[in-house]
């Protein structure tokens, strides 16, 4: 991919207290492409993505949003077209589908517009438009990750930010979930970044991937490389 990324981090470290949590780190994630973030528990995964959506404070380094810097705040990198899908399923269990999207669609100012989202994002997901009225905290673990996922597909973004996904979902679940982040990345052509535990199966959707540790990015590049390299062993296993 030659041309300019959408969305890079250049050099970007963050800092908790004295935990060095990020330290120095370059990723760029260009137009439609679909980048999974791996590495061991603690290594920065969620804070990666917290630095791009503008939750957590950089020590050092930049955001650049299409070859310029931002200082990232929620709001305005939602404007921006990012939406963060946090990891946990975080949704609201009192409220219905629908009003679940609806808040996830509440930056988009024009009814009708909102209106044509929430039938796109439900056409995505047939089973959240036969679900449609019911409570989210009556669905089932992997329906409302469908939930979060539509929630965050309502601002139509440029880049999707998913931590953890299939977290906690049984097998089969887990495998629907991947399905679906395929399909949005295909179809829709949003630029996705996945950070998974489940390496041989993100592995096999990505285009790209990254192997934090420590802080650090200790590899990046094509996915089908990383896949056969050693690499994973070394980082995970500590071989
Ligand atoms: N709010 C915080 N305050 C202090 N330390 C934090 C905070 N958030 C994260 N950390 C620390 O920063 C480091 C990176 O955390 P992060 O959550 O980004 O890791 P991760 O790769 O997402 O891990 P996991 O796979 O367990 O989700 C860890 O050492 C963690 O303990
Ligand atoms: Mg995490």
């Amino acid at each position: 991919m030659q041309n300019e990324p959408l969305l890079q981090l250049k050099n970007v470290s963050v800092h908790y207290g004295g935990v060095h949590a990020l330290d120095g780190v370059d990723i760029d994630i260009h137009e439609g492409e679909l980048v999974a973030l791996m590495g061991p528990n603690g290594a920065g995964k969620s804070t990666v993505l917290k630095a791009i959506f503008g939750i957590t404070p950089l020590h050092a380094g930049h955001i650049i949003w299409r070859g310029e810097k931002v200082i990232p705040v929620p709001h305005k990198m939602a404007r921006k077209g990012v939406a963060f899908v946090p990891q946990g399923r975080r949704v609201f269990q009192s409220l219905t589908v629908e009003e679940n999207l609806d808040i996830g669609g509440i930056i988009v100012k024009d009814k009708d517009e909102r209106h044509a989202r929430k039938h796109d994002v439900m056409e995505l997901f047939p089973v959240l438009k036969r679900k449609r009225n019911m409570k989210s905290g009556m669905l089932s673990g992997g329906e409302q990750q469908m939930v979060a996922l539509a929630r965050g597909l309502m601002i139509d973004p440029k880049v999707l930010l998913l931590d953890e996904p299939s977290l906690g979902l049984a097998p089969k679940i887990v495998k629907e979930v991947f399905e679906k982040i395929r399909e949005i990345n295909e179809v829709k052509h949003t630029a996705i970044i996945v950070v998974e535990h489940n390496i041989r199966s993100i592995l096999d959707i990505a285009q790209t991937a990254y192997v934090l540790d420590k802080g650090k990015i200790a590899v990046g590049g094509d996915a089908d490389v990383i896949a056969k390299s050693d690499i994973l062993g070394k980082v995970f296993l500590g071989k």
